[in-house]
């Protein structure tokens, strides 16, 4: 399997120890793995011309750095978004990624490899809002049409500690590796289940007296308007 982690940050703190552990996890020959770094690896900020919705993906002023970032997510089989918690939301470095998928949504112009995906949150705070911030890459991933998605949040209590010094870090391994191994089983039997199918139902329905030509020409084009399923 192709992993991908999406970090987004680069400090190696709290977050980069917690997504290691899960990377061991998955370190048994039989997995590939590649990373997105933020901001290190993209930095540009949504200027919210609406060019990707509107006239193209190629027509943002940021194609020919986000592309490359595209196709690695495309070639993913998981897709791990970590980030620490900032001010109740994810890192601006993985916000301002994700403003650039905006045209993928389901919405608009959902990927069909999209669908075969599983992804993973990693989320690590001092004391509050790793629901929120699950809640907001959770909402990410459905719309751009990922069936499976798992999470793993932590309030470590610590400014930039490191998980070596944690009281419970036993405790914090044994259920890292449960949900890896749940993540596991969903890359093996993965389904698109009731919550994507009604989502991409919904917005078939709403193609077919569509808006944006460009997104109506492009669901034709892939059949989904007939009958084809991109899953
Ligand atoms: C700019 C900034 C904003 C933060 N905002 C929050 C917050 O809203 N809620 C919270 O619980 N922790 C907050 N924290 C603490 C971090 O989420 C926490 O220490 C996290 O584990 C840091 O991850 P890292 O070690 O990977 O950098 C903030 C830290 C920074 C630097």
């Amino acid at each position: 399997m192709r992993i991908l982690t999406i970090m987004g940050t680069p400090h190696k703190g709290n977050t980069r120890a917690i997504t290691d552990l899960f990377l061991k996890e998955f370190e048994d020959g039989n997995n590939s793995f590649d990373e997105i770094v933020l901001p290190n690896d993209f930095n540009k900020i949504c200027f919210g011309c609406a060019n990707c919705i509107l006239k193209g993906e190629d027509k943002c002023p940021h194609y020919n750095e986000v592309n490359p970032l595209i196709k690695k997510i495309e070639n993913a089989d998981l897709i791990i978004m970590a980030t620490p918690v900032f001010v109740g939301s994810c890192s601006s470095g993985l916000k301002t990624l994700l403003d650039h998928l905006a045209y993928m949504w389901l919405v608009h112009r959902p990927k069909e490899s999209m669908f075969n995906k599983v992804g993973l949150i990693i989320t690590t705070a001092g004391g509050s809002y790793v629901k929120q911030t699950v809640k907001l890459l959770k909402t990410n991933f459905s719309f751009l049409g990922v069936p499976r998605v798992y999470n793993y949040g932590i309030t470590t209590m610590k400014m930039g500690g490191n998980y070596s010094d944690y009281k419970d870090k036993d405790k914090i391994k044994k259920r890292i590796h449960k949900k890896a191994n749940k993540v596991k089983k969903a890359l093996i039997n993965n389904k698109v289940g009731f919550k994507t199918k009604f989502l991409y139902n919904l917005f078939k329905m709403t193609q077919k007296n569509g808006w944006n030509k460009i997104d109506v020409d492009y669901w034709k084009e892939k059949g989904w308007l007939d009958g084809k399923r991109p899953y």
